[in-house]
């Protein structure tokens, strides 16, 4: 396995491969891995003969600047997960190396960044968009890897690749989750013990919202489940939206979509937790 810091170095290492005939395989992450990560490099086993993975926590993604301080980092760790999985290539840029000057690029998503995450998180997909269209350009990867459990980002990159008509396959992958069905996260162990016994209840409330949902209106879905993680008294539902899956606004009728999810971003104390289920796909 090889660990490069280097951009120069990365591409050098991709066009060897590239000669050989290899399909490169992307997994772009922050780092702090946990089973979510790796199902995807496991993913990206199955689809790629070279799996490269990105360890990079990118700062113009960060709308809040304490999210960023305390963003969970450990190399070491992450290192030996990806070794087990035989990873063969990570690349842990620094900041510099990514950015040498500051990216002013602004991106269009139309209306996909204006709701949920987007309108929460200010400029945040643009500086997702900023990082993995770098990424994209310096590994030219055939696929690359995303989880469903981000599911408004694996939109948006979906929509960049289309719009920037760049010659990668956007793979996305089924959300996993802790066995108490918490979605693995690398902020999860920024909870405090207390609020990691509370936290399965944004699934469980999600899950049920499936039963619940059939013989009731789509707004009393939402209410049930806003009403039910913030009685709690522990939680607090910052949006919870039932949109149509592929333009990412809000549904008022269930017969509105044939692909309908639900988005929601919890605080449980200082930190911020997302998950989503689907309701209806085709
Ligand atoms: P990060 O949060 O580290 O996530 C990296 C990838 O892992 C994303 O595609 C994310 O959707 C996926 N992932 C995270 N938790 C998951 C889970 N429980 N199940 C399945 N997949 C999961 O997302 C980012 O980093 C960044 O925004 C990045 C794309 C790397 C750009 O900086």
């Amino acid at each position: 396995m090889k660990i490069v810091t280097s951009i120069k170095e990365l591409q050098d290492e991709i066009k060897k491969q590239k000669k050989e005939g290899r399909v490169i395989g992307f997994v772009p992450t922050m780092g702090a891995l946990h089973e979510g990560h790796l199902s995807l490099v496991q993913e990206a086993r199955k689809q790629s003969d070279y799996i490269v993975v990105s360890i990079f926590v990118n700062p113009t993604q960060f709308n809040n600047p304490d999210d960023l301080k305390t963003y969970p980092r450990d190399l070491d760790r992450d290192v030996k997960m990806l070794k087990d999985l035989s990873v063969e290539l990570i690349f842990t840029p620094t900041v510099k190396e990514m950015y040498p000057e500051e990216d002013k690029r602004q991106f269009d998503f139309g209306m996909l960044d204006k709701v949920m995450e987007g309108k929460f998180r200010p400029g945040h997909f643009n500086g997702v968009a900023q990082v993995v269209s770098k990424l994209f350009d310096q590994v030219k990867p055939d696929k690359a890897f995303f989880g469903e459990k981000d599911f408004q980002q694996l939109a948006i990159i979906r929509k960049l690749v289309k719009d920037l008509k760049m010659p990668v396959e956007v793979v996305g992958c089924s959300i996993v989750r802790e066995p108490d069905g918490l979605a693995m996260s690398s902020r999860n162990q920024l909870l405090t013990p207390e609020m990691r016994k509370n936290a399965p209840l944004i699934a469980k409330t999600l899950f049920e919202s499936l039963n619940f949902a059939s013989g009731k209106t789509v707004k009393e879905t939402v209410d049930q489940v806003v009403n039910t993680i913030n009685g709690s008294g522990m939680l607090e539902v910052e949006y919870f939206e039932i949109v149509d899956g592929n333009t990412l606004q809000p549904v008022d009728k269930w017969d509105d979509s044939d692909y309908i999810v639900g988005c929601i971003a919890v605080f449980a104390g200082k930190v911020r937790l997302i998950d989503n289920v689907t309701y209806k796909y085709h």
